[in-house]
């Protein structure tokens, strides 16, 4: 069981992230998701944020809005991929239930500090500035923390943003710089793994014919997503990024990794936001990481398309 919070920036794939996630409850004990400006600007994460608990039936939780902007670097975002609306495949509205009241970084500072020792999971999907942030104000409150999850970063497969940035770390490399250098627990799961769990017309038409709401939302969305990725990498099928956060939670054995030593080049240049990852320990330093590199495909989307399948 996971005492959780979801740091998110929807986002295409944040949002079946997240459905996957709310239909876990007997695992995943989700305390509140937190936003982030990353895919598309922050009102329109925090909006999606909702829209996925309301699609899941989970209204009860609750949604605090973060950072609007990067630490340092200059706003982007990916709308390109995600469309302006930052979902892809279906009509949004304005949800029923209002963001929490209080920001996201005073909301993890304030449970950070009062959870017990080692307790709480982060899952973080998008850029890491609102985490960046609370240590910032408060260094203390690593205390709390059992383990970050993170999509983020990319080596073997090269990036998605430059030819070695993968964005959620490309859109704010400070922020990740200041996560990996709090010492806490780390688990990325970087391109080199999402680019091997990929969509087939098989996998989506299961989830199209679960015949509920949620299966229609995510057979919607990775239709209108994975085309563009598949054109672009010449892959088979698209990948579905964030969720597979949500499926390591649930389930590790799925995933193979290594813990090694990551860094993030936050110098202006052409290695900005690489996670520069020492796979062979060639620096000889101490591991931060545990970087996962492989994943069962299969496994996956049968874990995925189950959960769905207990949505409204
Ligand atoms: C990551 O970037 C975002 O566009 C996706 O939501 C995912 O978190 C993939 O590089
Ligand atoms: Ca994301």
């Amino acid at each position: 069981m996971h005492t959780l919070i979801i740091d998110t920036d929807p986002g295409a794939d944040d949002v079946i992230a997240l459905l996957f996630a709310l239909a876990a409850p007997e695992s995943l004990s989700i305390q509140a998701l937190t936003t982030v400006a990353g895919n598309v600007p922050l009102a329109k994460t925090s909006r999606n944020a909702r829209l996925a608990c309301e699609w899941a039936g989970r209204p009860e939780v609750p949604v605090y809005a973060g950072a609007e902007r990067p630490l340092q670097r200059t706003p982007i975002y990916a709308a390109n991929i995600h469309g302006h609306e930052g979902l892809t495949g279906v009509v949004v509205h304005e949800p029923a239930v209002p963001l929490a009241e209080g920001g996201a970084v005073d909301y993890l500072v304030r449970t950070l500090r009062a959870a017990p020792e080692n307790s709480v999971t982060l899952a973080m999907l998008g850029p890491q500035t609102n985490l960046a942030l609370a240590l910032e104000q408060a260094p203390d409150i690593t205390r709390g923390i059992r383990e970050l999850v993170l999509m983020a970063g990319a080596h073997f497969n090269g990036g998605n943003i430059t030819p070695v940035a993968e964005f959620n770390v490309f859109a704010d490399p400070h922020a990740a710089e200041a996560v990996l250098k709090s010492g806490v627990p780390i688990t990325m799961l970087p391109l080199d793994v999402t680019h091997k769990i990929l969509t087939s017309d098989a996998r989506i038409a299961r989830l199209r014919g679960l015949g509920n709401r949620a299966g229609a939302i995510v057979a919607d969305i990775l239709d209108a997503y994975a085309p563009q990725e598949m054109k672009h990498y010449g892959m088979p099928g698209g990948p579905v990024h964030d969720a597979t956060v949500t499926a390591y939670l649930l389930r590790p054995d799925l995933f193979q990794g290594r813990r090694i030593h990551v860094e993030i080049d936050s110098r202006e240049g052409m290695g900005f936001g690489q996670t520069v990852a020492d796979w062979h320990g060639s620096l000889k330093r101490p591991a931060n990481v545990n970087w996962i590199i492989d994943g069962d495909a299969q496994g996956f989307f049968d874990l995925l398309t189950e959960h769905i399948a207990r949505l409204p």
